[in-house]
């Protein structure tokens, strides 16, 4: 205990967040007394955990501003992204052979594509700007006539900066190419819309929004007539697109989720923007030369990326077991060498290894983020002066 802060300090809000109280008492029924299957529908059993399911569903789309008919449930933003990108690919390629997506997705896009790159489509993989966003220029120039899909993340799990994703759906509008976008790192942080962003796809995930692990959802454009090839096959659930018997309260949690960012976004912004400058200011005042990574503007406040010229990223690490930080991607940690998203913003290899990560969100008061500032300008100037 220091000064009564619990240590260590939870700031790795990118890898996953709590879930919300308020989640989990809206979920509890499901697993004891409303245990019926979603898919019986011949008694009360199950009506009652379809009618949640229903909620549920309504709730995450009111969220992304689509229907509740447009939302499919799945276990995670991993299955979303397969789903989005292999599932369309595997079912339009022999008319449409190419795809674009983006150098700084995550590894779960990358793979999707890359299997689809051995399964012979080609995919085009954009290089980022050094503040992390996409030139519209490029990504222009991309699209070419065989183009089926353009895959761009909404905000970068690494760096936390935005896409500018209205833009990239114009252009994809007037293209006439589908568009998905990754939102793991966006749902309920900032304000999304499919209809005024002209999104066909959009992947989610329930343990980034304060909701439970193990589920998640993609929107499905109805209106854009998509057609996939499941990943999952089976009883049909989820108009085919995705087989397997529903969890109502895995469901549940994530539409209170949904719910509960829909009322309370804009407040927890503008709170946790006070806290991104309280902690960026702290530390770019006590550690000279550290580097704020991606752009400062656009960008969600709860992601913030540190480079520490002059330290060991290993041992500033080591040193800050106080702060649960993250040196990168939690996904990509088992992975040795400096994360590829700082390589793609042209981040060189020494500084790329010393930075590290913090993530603050819901539960994250003032004093530990001043507890936090205080730790990295001591940890930081203790390694340099030992260097
Ligand atoms: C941008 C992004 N996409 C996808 C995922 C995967 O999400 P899930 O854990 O729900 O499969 C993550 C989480 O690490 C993420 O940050």
């Amino acid at each position: 205990m220091a000064s009564g802060i619990q240590l260590p300090i939870y700031m790795d809000y990118q890898a996953t967040t709590p879930l919300d109280p308020r989640v989990l008492d809206t979920m509890l029924p499901y697993f004891t007394t409303r245990f019926g299957n979603p898919h019986s529908s011949s008694h009360k059993f199950g009506w009652e955990t379809a009618d949640a399911i229903d909620r549920a569903r309504g709730q995450v789309a009111a969220l992304i501003g689509a229907g509740p008919k447009e939302v499919v449930f799945t276990s995670g933003a991993t299955e979303s992204n397969n789903l989005a990108i292999k599932g369309l690919a595997r079912f339009y390629r022999k008319h449409r052979g190419h795809m674009v997506t983006v150098a700084t997705e995550h590894k779960c896009v990358l793979e999707s594509f890359a299997a689809m790159e051995r399964e012979g489509m080609s995919v085009t993989y954009l290089p980022v700007r050094s503040d992390g966003l996409v030139d519209l220029d490029v990504l222009r120039a991309a699209i070419t006539g065989e183009t089926l899909l353009v895959s761009v993340m909404a905000v970068n799990n690494e760096i936390g900066v935005i896409q500018p994703l209205a833009e990239i759906g114009a252009i994809c509008r007037e293209r006439r190419v589908f568009f998905h976008t990754d939102a793991a790192q966006a749902v309920g942080k900032m304000p999304l819309d499919v209809e005024a962003m002209n999104i066909d796809l959009m992947s989610i995930s329930g343990h980034k929004v304060y909701g439970p692990k193990g589920i998640g959802a993609l929107y499905v454009r109805a209106r854009s007539r998509l057609k996939f090839d499941p990943i999952l096959s089976g009883g049909g659930q989820e108009g085919g697109l995705r087989s397997g018997t529903l969890s109502p309260a895995l469901c549940a949690g994530l539409g209170a989720a949904c719910a509960i960012a829909a009322g309370e976004m804009d407040g927890e912004r503008e709170r946790l923007r006070l806290q991104f400058d309280r902690f960026v200011d702290g530390v770019l005042a006590g550690v000279p030369g550290a580097v704020l990574n991606g752009d400062r503007e656009q960008r969600i406040p709860g992601n913030i990326s540190f480079s520490f010229p002059g330290v060991d990223g290993a041992l500033l690490l080591a040193q800050l077991r106080a702060l649960a930080v993250s040196s990168g991607a939690a996904c990509a940690s088992a992975v040795a060498g400096p994360s590829y998203v700082l390589r793609a913003l042209g981040v060189e290899e020494r500084l790329a290894q010393a930075t590290i990560r913090f993530g603050i969100g819901r539960f994250t008061t003032d004093a530990e983020i001043d507890y936090a500032v205080d730790t990295v300008i001591q940890k930081v100037t203790q390694l340099r002066k030992a260097a």
